[in-house]
């Protein structure tokens, strides 16, 4: 193999390993959730996840810190009620590259290299309780 293959299969290698460790973290807590003597409760345990599951499962933390107060990669999310309803919060979660037009974000594109990545694919119930939870942040 050249150089450049040998990256691309150790990075490929490496999403594999990283894809693999959620697999399983998310499979205990599955068993966490299940009812006693029951079987886990496939459909229904998202829906039983508290916000502050949903957060940290969706990697919010990474970027915006374990408080939500912010980190290098992402703002303070702490007091949104003011800029939110709850419709446009769940509205951005799930595409936020249509809200970056306001001076708040383009101030936060020039402060963060990365941006905020968009959760199409989650749950609306759920994004609902992330929203509901972080307009509750004062
Ligand atoms: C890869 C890093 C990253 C992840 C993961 C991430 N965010 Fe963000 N988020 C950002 C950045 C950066 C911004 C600033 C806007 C921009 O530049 O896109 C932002 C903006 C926001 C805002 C708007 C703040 C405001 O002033 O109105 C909210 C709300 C938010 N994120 C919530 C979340 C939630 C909830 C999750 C998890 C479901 C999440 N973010 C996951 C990086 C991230």
């Amino acid at each position: 193999m050249t150089k450049p293959q040998i990256w691309v299969a150790a990075f490929l290698g490496l999403f594999l390993i990283l894809f693999l460790l959620e697999k399983s973290t998310n499979r205990s807590d599955l068993q966490e959730t299940s009812t006693p003597g029951g079987m886990p409760q496939l459909g229904q345990t998202t829906q039983a996840s508290t916000p502050q599951d949903l957060i940290s499962s969706l990697g919010c933390t990474s970027c915006h810190g374990a408080d939500l107060t912010g980190t290098k990669m992402g703002p303070n999310i702490h007091g949104v009620k003011q800029y939110w309803s709850r419709d446009n919060l769940i509205n951005y979660l799930r595409n936020p590259s249509s809200y970056m037009s306001s001076d708040r974000f383009k101030s936060y594109k020039a402060k963060y290299q990365i941006m905020m990545p968009p959760f199409n694919n989650i749950d609306v119930k759920n994004l609902g309780k992330i929203a509901d939870y972080l307009l509750k942040l004062k």
